[in-house]
């Protein structure tokens, strides 16, 4: 397992299901990674925690992340994870959500970096895999001591580590700091992989060249425009019209039916992914890099509202549009769809009867990572 030159997919809880991850390798993702599993669950044999640390067989690169506090789980689930293809295991130790932090694990380990030195280490010697650690820049700003957790993980034998360029207080306040992130680079010799923020393939390239880290990682970009990562790879903008785009989302739809299997009860477990998923692609606009670059130094992209502008088709408008119910009608319409140009009419037949409301954008920083 390389960990430098590479453009990972972030570890996203409901978001990097395996459909969406395949998704995202149809757009020229590198790496994979799975949503965070706890790893005590795991141990219990629970059915839907090991499902989290399936992989499909076109991620040729798929870490698996893994919530721990105790070695033996954590080895334990380690060990699941390999066994079912991962070429790594990640410890999450940036998870700000209570119910991870009261148990311990999550942000918390950051509180404690002795317990973090000899998890790591017992988790090291314990995995067949390289063992990679993913963390916050600190509790909150007046505790910010990732240069001192990074230390204890390099020392530990972590074989990479991500740094989430925020403090757990601020889950997602304010912009990704990565002057720290460059620090940490600077002072540690295994590979540091930057995470914040990142929405275009020209902040992407500017980020990574400024900070030295040796890759980068994409979250809710990615769960914006999955085809971030072959933007990233050609440096060039691709801006999807809004047939395009549909024609992304219905391929992501049926993607879900080849996973759920194509019957009500796969309709209905897609149905808890596929509206979800609407929330980050009505946020797509279009940002060429000539209009942004000067903007996107001064304040991050994907924290930015931008105005709505006048003029666009009824399809643009509909896939702007924010409203969960709206997002129901085109998800249960995707699924239906035999194909991408059946999914257009329907969308505009969708379109006619539920006129698209634009105007505010729900809040833009969500997630939980
Ligand atoms: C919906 C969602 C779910 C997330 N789930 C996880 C997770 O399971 N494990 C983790 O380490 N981080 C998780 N995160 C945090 C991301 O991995 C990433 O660190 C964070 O979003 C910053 O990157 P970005 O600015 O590119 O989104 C999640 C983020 C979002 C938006």
């Amino acid at each position: 397992m390389n960990f430098r030159g590479r453009v990972f997919l972030a570890p996203l809880t409901k978001g990097g299901n395996l459909p969406f991850r395949r998704l995202c390798l149809a757009h020229g993702c590198d790496v994979t990674m799975g949503e965070m599993a706890y790893a005590y669950q795991v141990v219990k044999r629970s059915k839907s925690e090991l499902a989290l640390l399936r992989k499909h067989p076109e991620e040729t690169c798929f870490g698996a992340q893994i919530a721990a506090s105790r070695p033996a789980d954590g080895i334990a689930a380690g060990l699941a994870a390999v066994e079912r293809g991962a070429a790594f295991v990640d410890l999450n130790c940036g998870c700000p959500i209570h119910d991870v932090v009261k148990r311990g694990m999550g942000a918390t380990l950051l509180q404690r970096p002795t317990q973090l030195g000899k998890l790591v280490a017992e988790l090291v010697k314990g995995i067949p895999a390289p063992v990679s650690v993913k963390i916050r820049l600190g509790w909150t700003d007046s505790d910010r001591n990732a240069s001192e957790v990074a230390k204890v993980v390099e020392e530990a034998g972590a074989a990479a580590l991500t740094v989430h360029g925020r403090t757990r207080e601020q889950r997602y306040s304010r912009a990704a700091d990565w002057d720290a992130i460059a620090q940490i680079a600077a002072e540690r010799s295994i590979p540091v992989i930057g995470n914040g923020d990142i929405l275009t393939w020209y902040e992407a390239h500017e980020r990574w060249q400024k900070s030295g880290v040796a890759s980068i990682m994409v979250g809710r970009g990615a769960l914006i425009k999955p085809w971030l990562f072959r933007e990233i790879a050609t440096r060039q903008a691709f801006e999807p019209t809004a047939s395009e785009r549909l024609a992304i989302y219905h391929d992501f739809a049926q993607r879900l039916k080849a996973h759920f299997r194509d019957d009500e009860k796969g309709r209905e477990r897609a149905m808890r992914f596929l509206p979800w998923h609407f929330e980050f692609f009505c946020r797509y606009r279009p940002l060429s890099a000539p209009q942004w670059v000067a903007a996107a130094s001064q304040h991050p992209l994907i924290q930015t509202r931008m105005p709505e502008e006048e003029g666009l088709s009824v399809l643009e408008r509909l896939l702007r549009d924010p409203r969960p119910e709206l997002h129901q009608e085109l998800a249960g319409l995707l699924w239906a769809a035999t194909d991408a140009p059946a999914a257009e009419a329907a969308a505009l037949l969708l379109a006619e009867r539920m006129p698209p409301v634009v105007g505010e954008l729900g809040e833009v920083a969500v997630g939980h990572g």
